[in-house]
């Protein structure tokens, strides 16, 4: 039975008993930071569970994407290893929220799997486990079900902690959990392994197959297990290894789908099929856990998911390597994976050609590093070693882009460990040494123990306030006096201190006594104590005395404009290239606004076009642009865009506008989009694999813009004397007129050279019957020198002849010699013998031969020598 048959049966099994068919949910879980990934089927419904949400069903089945890889449930390290295991793959699961419970959870399992029109597996064949004080589960299977004692195993608390059991299930470290009952399947004695429990479970003799979870508490942070609403059900089942089941073979990767992209990697990778080679079951895993990755729109990248995808792709690719295949293979079999798995996946039909380009790039990026990168391993790990130390495996990491479990992937193939604790702390000091480099601004470097700063520059661009602290350089002083330079601590402030891309305001702080502090940056000094840096240009200033600080309007609101149109960049690039684009990094001031964001190549023009047409009809929508402060539950519940990873307080603020963008930021911005005024790309370029950078102008930056742009147009046509509209069409007149010019001059050339070719015909000597020339010409190059060479030939009989010019402080120099003659005079060796004097060499046929050399000086002399060395020959 094919997979595809399989994953129909069990949602038909499922429909038939009043379950809702739901469609696979996303491999990025929405809006859940607790998880990185689905790791289960029953996560699109975790909500369903703990009773946030309500559906209209309360049964439910799926077949759900997976990937377990990073985190709570990662099986990365067993890929290729075992017969079972993947980072990716399909989930079948039937879900009961608050409906059934145990007894028709375990009653619909036995029924699928054993029932004569289902799946009809022999009962003889399964076995099961359950949570070793669930005497409820023990009972169905044994009394209803009628599984006999020797078949029902009792799982304790088996990993080390009070619930930290094979048969108790939680989805990460808080969340929906509960006991449960997991059912295995027998391949038979002569498969190693022993049954679960026992000290060889490992092997792949007796392989889980499916989990009936009873969904009967919330994990909370202090691992405090609350009861949920209702008493819930959540089942799993691997569709890879059912497939092992009911297609009679004994491993995952020899089941259709599997088999197919083994082969593919056999292929790519230029070795013959096989199924004992655990890197091509490597790479046949890992091209779906990164295809589907990037169809959910991660990209590799040197964080958060898209580190873990990185780590997968580039364990393929070494894998590649070990079996020697070194040129980018890996984005070539994506094809084969939309030929198995397109038709039930569309997303991955549609994103072929992102995945293939994404993966090609990801490759060729880890390419240029691998082989250094194992050279120095393989030196490591030299002389009978047990340990990698931590230092090279860092090394490995930070310098030739090796992930830690590529190097403990590498390491375990020879039974080498790598001290990771070593890897761990070199890790920890290269990143506070990046912290201090990265974090090093003034402000950041001053020791304050004070009040806080309230800000109050949303609202005001000037308000009355305290000083709180004072700075001479970074040293705390109680008075600045004209001239000094320093920071100033205020008690409340209109200043925006740097943060979330956007700049530091700029401005001035006066006192009535005349003082004036002239501001240059803000900073923070630490999370609400604003530091306004700056020089005291009159006056004096000191702690406690009453200011007035007062910021650069027109600067502050061109760079409110830049950041609002941010947003709607952001939000337009979403809708124009796909939900893949995350933002990478951002920089806003009064100039312009700089973004990064996510995506594998080039912006084109055209999308340009589109994103700088939808950014505009969103400015003259003029929406209100409105900020609330909410918990940030609400806020990602409400749809908020928010930066995976990123830390952010319990309370949020949303910015908003209208109904395009949603996104937690904290910076200033317009009052309605129609401030924004005009918006223009003005450049679009990569900056890392996988990372394009766009730069755009607003309001008055890009009515300068046009204006240059358009100054230069102007100039351009006044050098080309075009009219306006016409500059295109004048210069390619001009560039035609040119060629047919550059074609005129060659036509001349060539006339030139044969005429002064007559007359050099007329400087030939008679050498034993031989015409004998050499000469120099002025102003032929190469090719020019050539022709006049055969027609020499031609004019002059049996001939030698040599021919120089000089340009450039270089000799260029061209032999022939007539075919009568090729027998005892070789032109390679004319050229030659005349070359070595000019400080150079060359070669040639035995009838034309060219040679340089860079010392004219020689060049009289050598030529002079010619006709003897040719009489020497004859
Ligand atoms: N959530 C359970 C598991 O992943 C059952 O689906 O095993």
């Amino acid at each position: 039975m094919r997979a595809a048959e399989i994953r129909q049966k069990f949602l038909a099994f499922f429909e038939s008993k009043g379950h809702q068919v739901v469609a696979s949910d996303s491999l990025i879980p929405g809006n859940d930071p607790t998880i990185m990934f689905t790791v289960a089927g029953m996560v699109q419904f975790k909500d369903v569970f703990l009773g946030f949400d309500k559906r209209s069903y309360t049964r439910a089945a799926t077949s759900q994407k997976c990937l377990r890889a990073g985190g709570k449930h990662n099986d990365l390290e067993n890929v290729g290893y075992t017969a079972r295991h993947h980072t990716f793959f399909e989930m079948l699961g039937n879900f009961s929220f608050g409906d059934y419970f145990k007894q028709d959870a375990i009653k619909y399992a036995w029924e699928f799997l054993t029932g004569e029109q289902w799946l009809a597996l022999p009962k003889d064949k399964l076995l099961v486990t359950v949570y070793a004080s669930d005497d409820e589960a023990y009972e169905l299977w044994h009394r209803e079900v009628g599984l006999p004692a020797e078949r029902i195993i009792r799982i304790g608390d088996n990993k080390g902690a009070p619930y930290a059991s094979d048969n108790f299930w939680t989805m990460g470290d808080t969340g929906p959990c509960g006991p449960c009952t997991e059912i295995f399947y027998d391949h038979g004695p002569d498969v190693a392994g022993g049954p679960p429990g026992s000290p060889d479970e490992d092997g792949d003799r007796f392989m889980e197959i499916w989990n009936n979870v009873f969904m009967q508490f919330n994990r909370d942070e202090a691992g405090v297990l609350h009861p949920l609403p209702k008493p819930s059900v959540d089942t799993g089942m691997g569709l890879e290894r059912l497939s092992t089941v009911l297609q009679h073979v004994k491993s995952n990767y020899e089941t259709d789908q599997l088999a197919a992209l083994v082969r593919a990697a056999a292929r790519e990778t230029g070795v013959p099929y096989s199924q004992d080679v655990p890197s091509l079951k490597v790479i046949a895993d890992h091209i779906r856990a990164c295809s589907f990755l990037i169809a959910d729109g991660v990209l590799p990248s040197n964080e958060g998911r898209g580190y873990v995808l990185r780590r997968i792709a580039r364990r393929a690719v070494r894998h590649g390597y070990k079996l020697g295949q070194k040129q980018p293979f890996f984005h070539r079999i994506v094809a084969d994976l939309v030929g198995e798995m397109g038709e039930a996946y569309p997303q991955l039909v549609e994103g072929q050609a992102r995945i293939t380009s994404a993966l090609k790039l990801e490759e060729e990026q880890f390419g240029r590093t691998l082989e250094t990168g194992m050279n120095l391993l393989e030196k490591a790990l030299e002389g009978g070693k047990t340990v990698l130390d931590g230092k090279t495996a860092f090394l490995l990491h930070s310098t030739y882009g090796f992930p830690v479990d590529l190097t403990a992937d590498v390491c375990r193939e020879r039974g080498i460990e790598v001290d990771l604790a070593g890897y761990e702390r070199e890790l920890g000091e290269e990143q506070e040494r990046g912290r201090a480099a990265g974090k090093f601004n003034a402000a950041a470097g001053v020791e304050y123990g004070g009040a806080d700063t309230a800000f109050e520059g949303y609202a005001k661009t000037s308000v009355e306030a305290r000083v709180l602290a004072l700075y001479r350089g970074n040293e705390p002083v109680q008075a600045l006096a004209a001239g000094d330079e320093g920071i100033v601590v205020l008690d409340a402030t209109a200043f925006y201190a740097e943060g979330g891309g956007q700049v530091g305001d700029t401005g001035e702080i006066a006192a009535a006594d005349g003082a004036l502090f002239e501001v240059t940056d803000t900073q923070k000094v630490k999370a609400a104590v604003f530091g306004h840096q700056g020089r005291l240009r009159q006056g004096s200033l000191a702690v406690g005395q009453l200011v007035s600080a007062r910021i650069d309007e027109g600067k502050r609101l061109a760079t409110a404009r830049n950041h609002s149109a941010t947003h709607l960049l952001h939000a337009a690039l979403r809708a124009v290239l796909g939900t893949h684009v995350s933002q990478k990094g951002s920089l806003v001031n009064a100039e312009r606004t700089r973004f990064d964001f996510a995506h594998p190549q080039a912006v084109s023009a055209e999308e340009i076009a589109r994103i700088e047409a939808l950014v505009n009809r969103e400015i003259a929508a003029n929406h209100p642009v409105s900020a609330a402060i909410m918990k940030q539950d609400d806020a990602l519940k409400a749809g908020a865009m928010a930066l995976f990873g990123e830390k952010y307080g319990d309370e949020v603020r949303v910015l908003k506008m209208g109904e395009f963008s949603t996104e937690l930021c904290g910076g200033t911005h317009v009052q309605r989009t129609g401030d924004i005024g005009f918006f223009k790309i003005v450049a679009e370029g990569g900056v890392a694999a996988g990372i394009r950078r766009v730069e755009a102008v607003t309001g008055e930056g890009a009515l300068a813009w046009a204006q240059a742009a358009e100054r230069e147009l102007k100039a351009a046509g006044s050098l080309v004397q075009a009219q306006p509209g016409e500059l295109v069409s004048k210069l390619e007149r001009l560039q035609a007129e040119q060629k047919a010019l550059e074609k005129e001059l060659a036509r001349l050339k060539g006339k030139l050279a044969a005429s002064a070719g007559d007359s050099l015909a007329d400087q030939a000597i008679d050498v034993s019957g031989v015409k004998v020339l050499a000469a120099s010409v002025e102003g032929a190059d190469n090719n020019a020198l050539r022709e006049m060479v055969d027609k020499l030939k031609d004019k002059l009989g049996r001939a030698a002849i040599v021919l120089a010019s000089v340009a450039d402080g270089k000799v260029a120099l061209v032999a022939g010699v007539t075919a009568d003659l090729t027998g005892s005079v070789k032109a390679g060796e004319l050229v030659n013998s005349v070359a070595a004097k000019v400080g150079g060499k060359g070669g040639g046929r035995p009838d034309m031969a060219m040679a340089g050399g860079t010392s004219p000086a020689g060049l009289p002399d050598a030529l002079a020598g010619v006709a003897d060395w040719v009489k020497a020959k004859l």
